[in-house]
């Protein structure tokens, strides 16, 4: 799933919570996963009393919610723990906390390296998080990091991030139960398990009360759900039935697991969006079984074929990485051209980074040259950049819904949003007649390879 920015926890929080003497600043790294569980994470914290902040400068209880995929995610993490030291010092009763996947991964030496460090809790510890800093008050240091095969969080409700009531997560699974050898997923967030169906559709239909309009379906593999009976193509037919006015998304889909079923429900309900990300990781057979991901090139693009044939309108994105142990010059190229076999509308890339306990880190030498890494991925930014602007100019002239989000930053007069299939877009003239969560017919009159760029098509929007 696409990997987020740094993000602060806190407008929308402010708003909903009771005023608190006690205030907590989150911090999030890493994939819309954790993004939904600093959510969480905040519910259980309001339920304790607790008010939120952006300014960490005001806080009592910090939290940063990490992430390991990448070394560079975690140097990162250290950098700002840094920073929290010196704060620290000025505000000796500060309580920092390391939740999420490197706090999985490292555990008590993130204790020991980072004496700031009063909690560290892992992805299916949050439950015990008071508890925990109960424990910090008292004087001790508190770590919990133990997996777990049951913890959904099914019952926990989260405190919603977005300023705006637009657009929301929910995760219906956690953990993977793949090993893709590069991948230190399955170690941080264990083994897989599904939430219950009854307890997902009740929250699509609570965030469909409060005005949102658009879900997206969080999970590793998303094509795995299973819940006595229900399988993933009748999740997403049942939430299309009980909030027939909401956008539905989800993210991640398997190459090897997605199934047709699946295709055929989002065809067959208007309100489930034809978006798909489906992570390839490389174009070449011997990279694919290096990596363990259980499938071929040819296998891929027969299921991209799928797709297309299913879903005329659907945008296809994809995960790359370069670089990956042993990686040749030839294997390197069967990537690019597996990007143009299937035109991917957009490309998430990614220089292979070596996790310590992985696989791949046990079995094979990370020994392509950063110099020669870097020059692949610049070969595939180009590339995407390429694929990504004639995706964009296919569409110019056709008319799209779209759901606008928040003013454009280039320029407030405009609407920034995204269309029904998934692509980023900017409506002209909008902002002044109408608020972000509008659904309008547009018409696409330009295209970047950053964003779709459109009239309003049709004054009257489909949905206020
Ligand atoms: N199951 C999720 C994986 C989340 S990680 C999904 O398929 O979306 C998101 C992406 O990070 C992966 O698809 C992969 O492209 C990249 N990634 C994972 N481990 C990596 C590593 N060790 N080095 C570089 N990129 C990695
Ligand atoms: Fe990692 Fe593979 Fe699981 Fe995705 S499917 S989380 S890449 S092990
Ligand atoms: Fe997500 Fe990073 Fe963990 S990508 S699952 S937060 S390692």
């Amino acid at each position: 799933m696409a990997l987020a920015h740094a993000r602060v926890f806190g407008q929308p929080a402010l708003q909903e919570a009771t005023p608190s003497p006690y205030k907590a600043y989150i911090e999030t790294y890493g994939c819309q996963m954790n993004f939904a569980d600093s959510e969480l994470v905040a519910g259980i914290l309001q339920a304790e009393g607790y008010g939120f902040t952006t300014d960490p400068q005001e806080a009592d209880l910090v939290l940063l919610n990490t992430c390991a995929i990448r070394e560079h995610a975690e140097e990162k993490i250290w950098q700002r723990l840094k920073y929290f030291q010196s704060l620290k010092v000025r505000r000796p009763h500060l309580l920092v906390g390391v939740l999420g996947c490197m706090a999985e991964r490292l555990r008590k030496k993130l204790l020991e390296e980072a004496p700031v460090v009063d909690l560290v809790a892992g992805p299916d510890s949050y439950r015990h998080l008071p508890q925990l800093i109960r424990q910090v008050e008292s004087g001790a240091k508190a770590i919990h990091v133990l997996l777990s095969r049951e913890e959904t969080y099914a019952d926990i409700a989260p405190l919603r991030l977005s300023p705006h009531r637009v657009s929301a997560y929910i995760s219906i699974m956690r953990g993977c139960n793949n090993m893709c050898s590069f991948c230190i997923v399955p170690f941080t967030r264990g083994r897989e398990r599904s939430r219950n169906w009854e307890s997902i559709l009740q929250e699509a239909q609570d965030l469909a009360a409060k005005g949102y309009k658009e879900i997206t379906l969080l999970g590793q593999n998303v094509d795995s759900y299973h819940d006595r009976g229900v399988r993933f193509a009748q999740l997403l037919a049942r939430l299309a039935e009980a909030v027939p006015q909401v956008w539905i998304r989800f993210a991640t889909s398997h190459p090897k697991d997605m199934q047709d079923e699946v295709l055929e429900t989002i065809a067959s309900y208007p309100n489930l969006t034809p978006y798909i990300h489906l992570p390839v990781q490389s174009g070449s057979d011997t990279v694919l079984q290096r990596m363990n991901r259980g499938y071929t090139a040819a296998w891929y693009l027969q299921r991209v074929e799928a797709i297309r044939r299913y879903l005329p309108q659907a945008v296809l994105s994809t995960d790359i990485i370069v670089g990956f142990c042993g990686e040749t010059e030839a294997e390197y190229q069967e990537t690019l051209a597996l990007m143009r076999a299937a035109a991917f509308d957009s490309v998430y890339h990614f220089m292979y980074s070596e996790r310590p306990g992985t696989l791949a880190a046990r079995r094979y030498k990370d020994d392509v040259p950063l110099e020669v890494k870097k020059a692949r991925l610049e070969g595939v930014i180009a590339l995407a950049q390429e694929l990504n602007l004639e995706s964009h100019r296919r569409q110019v002239g056709t008319v799209h819904l779209a759901l606008l989000e928040k003013p454009a930053r280039k320029d407030p007069r405009d609407m920034a949003g995204r269309t029904f299939s998934g692509q980023a877009v900017v409506v002209r003239q909008a902002a002044d007649r109408y608020p972000p969560s509008t659904i309008l017919k547009v018409r696409i009159v330009e295209a970047t390879s950053a964003t779709l760029i459109g009239d309003v098509a049709d004054p009257s929007p489909v949905s206020p």
